[in-house]
C-alpha cells in the first residue's frame, strides 16, 4: 500500500472521506490526527486548522491538502515546510452554499425583512419604500472561484454587478475593478458589499474606517471570508453613525466569537458561525482524489496555493 493519508481536523467527516477516498483510490491507510502512528508514513495531509508545528513533523510529507478553500489557516503555521506543496480544495457544493449565504443576505437586506419582521411583531400593517432591484448596487470583493459565481447569480437577478480583484478579468454582465487604487471606485458604487477574499497580508484590516467611509450610505456589508479582512471598531462605528445600515457577519477575528463581542447583540448585525460554505466529501473528494493519483505520479498538482501571495 501507498504511504498513509494524515485526516487532520476536529470535524465529523472522517469516516467519510475515509470512504471517498477508498472508493476513488482503493484500499487507503486512513488516519485520524489521534492515531497518526509513525509519522515517517504519513505521505499526505489533509488538514483543517492542524495544530501549530504537527504538519513540520511529518518527515516524509509529500503532499498537504487544505480542508477548506481558505489556506490562511496552514500559512498562519509559520513552521509549515516550505519544500512541500499546498493544495486546497475546489468544492463546487461549498462554492454554491457561499453564493446562497451571499444571496440570502443581500435579499432579506433588499426586501426590508427585518423591518418587516418588526412590523408583525407590533401588528402594523404597512409597506415600507419600494427599492428598485435595478438601483440597488452588489459589489463582490474577490472574484476567484467563489466570488466568479457570486457575483454571476447577482448580476442574472438584474441587480448592477461589479467585482473587485487584484489582476484584470473580464466577466459577461459584471463590472471589473482591479488594484487598490480602484477600490475607493469600486466601494463608492457598492449598495451592497459582499466580502469573499482570501485573507493575506495585503487584504488583513481591509475594511477599515476609510473602506466603511467610501461606501454609499445606508451601505450593507455581507462578510462570509474571513473576520481579520474587519476592523471591528470601524464596523461597529459605521453602523452606530447610520452610514452603514447593517452586516451580516459568519467570520470573525476571534472564533468562537465571544459571548460579551458587541456583535452579538447588535441590532444592526446578523451573526451566524463560520458556516456560510461547508467542506461536503462528496463535492470535495473528487479533486483530492487527482491530487493525491497526481503526486504520487509526479504530475502537476491542480488548485495549487502560492504561499507567496497567500492564496
Ligand atoms: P480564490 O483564491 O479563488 O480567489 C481569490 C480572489 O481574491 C481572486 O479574485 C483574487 O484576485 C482576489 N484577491 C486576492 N488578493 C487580492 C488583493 N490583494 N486585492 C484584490 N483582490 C485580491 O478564493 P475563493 O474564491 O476560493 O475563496 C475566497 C475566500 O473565501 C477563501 O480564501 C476563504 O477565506 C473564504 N471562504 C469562507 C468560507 C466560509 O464558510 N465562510 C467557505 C469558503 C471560503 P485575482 O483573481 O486577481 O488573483
Ligand atoms: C473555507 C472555510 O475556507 O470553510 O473553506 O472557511
Amino acid at each position: 500500500m501507498a504511504g498513509a493519508i494524515a485526516y487532520i481536523s476536529r470535524g465529523p467527516d472522517g469516516p467519510l472521506w475515509r470512504a471517498a477516498l477508498e472508493k476513488g483510490l482503493g484500499p487507503v491507510d486512513f488516519r485520524p490526527s489521534d492515531m497518526l502512528g509513525d509519522k515517517a508514513d504519513i505521505e499526505v495531509a489533509m488538514a483543517w486548522k492542524p495544530p501549530q508545528g504537527l504538519l513540520a513533523s511529518l518527515p516524509n510529507l509529500k503532499l498537504i491538502v487544505s480542508l477548506g478553500m481558505g489556506v490562511d489557516h496552514l500559512l498562519a503555521d509559520g513552521r509549515v515546510p516550505s519544500g512541500v506543496p499546498i493544495v486546497r480544495i475546489m468544492d463546487e457544493g461549498l462554492i454554491g452554499q457561499m453564493t446562497e449565504y451571499a444571496l440570502y443576505w443581500a435579499l432579506h437586506h433588499h426586501r426590508d425583512i427585518d423591518k418587516y419582521a418588526e412590523n408583525q411583531r407590533d401588528t402594523r400593517w404597512r409597506e415600507e419604500p419600494f427599492v428598485d432591484t435595478a438601483n440597488r448596487r452588489v459589489g463582490v470583493l474577490g472574484l476567484g472561484s467563489i466570488g466568479q459565481d457570486t457575483s454571476d447569480k447577482f448580476s442574472k437577478l438584474g441587480f448592477p454587478t461589479a467585482g473587485w480583484s487584484r489582476t484584470a478579468k473580464n466577466l459577461p454582465g459584471v463590472e471589473t475593478f482591479h488594484g487598490r487604487e480602484s477600490l475607493p471606485r469600486f466601494l463608492g458604487r457598492s449598495d451592497i458589499l459582499v466580502n469573499v477574499l482570501p485573507l493575506t497580508r495585503e487584504t488583513h484590516g481591509l475594511l477599515d474606517a476609510a473602506a466603511f467611509a467610501a461606501l454609499p450610505k445606508g451601505a450593507y456589508v455581507i462578510n462570509m471570508a474571513r473576520g481579520g479582512h474587519v476592523v471591528d471598531e470601524a464596523l461597529l462605528a459605521a453602523l452606530d453613525s447610520g452610514h452603514l445600515s447593517g452586516a451580516a457577519l459568519d467570520v470573525f477575528n476571534q472564533e468562537p466569537l465571544p459571548a460579551d463581542h458587541a456583535y452579538w447583540r447588535h441590532p444592526k448585525v446578523h451573526v451566524t458561525p463560520h458556516v456560510a460554505g461547508a467542506t461536503n466529501p462528496r463535492t470535495a473528494s473528487p479533486g483530492v482524489i487527482e491530487n493525491i493519483k497526481r503526486v504520487r505520479a509526479g504530475k502537476p498538482l491542480l488548485y495549487a496555493v502560492d504561499p507567496a501571495s497567500g492564496y
